[in-house]
């Protein structure tokens, strides 16, 4: 199991354990995370399931794809280190991985 972390805008955290091969959006849904709202339940296709990865982080996953590069530029307020949640795929090197969730998604 590999364990996750996620920093709500409010400074609310929470973690979650998740399994290798689940996307970081299904284990935030898991786990209650309201703010992860996933309207289109995981197709790239939304952009409501945005998130930002911690900066020690970032260079640590895979990088976006084409598909998920093009909807993170319809997000508010996007980073250097903004994902689409549905695309980041757990592996168990993540364990300890820190998620924040944006606050226009609050
Ligand atoms: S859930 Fe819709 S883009 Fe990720």
């Amino acid at each position: 199991m590999t364990r996750i972390t996620f920093i709500e805008a409010d400074g609310t955290t929470i973690e979650a354990m998740a399994k290798p091969g689940m996307s970081v959006m299904q284990v935030a849904v898991n786990a209650g995370i309201a703010a992860i709202a996933a309207e289109c339940g995981g197709a790239c296709a939304c952009g409501t399931c945005h998130c930002y990865v911690a900066e020690d982080w970032a260079d640590k996953i895979t990088p976006a794809g084409e598909d998920e590069a093009d909807m993170l530029d319809f997000v508010i307020d996007p980073t250097a280190t903004s994902r689409l949640s549905c695309q980041i795929a757990v592996t168990p090197e993540m364990d300890g991985l820190v998620i924040h969730i944006p606050s226009s998604q609050t």
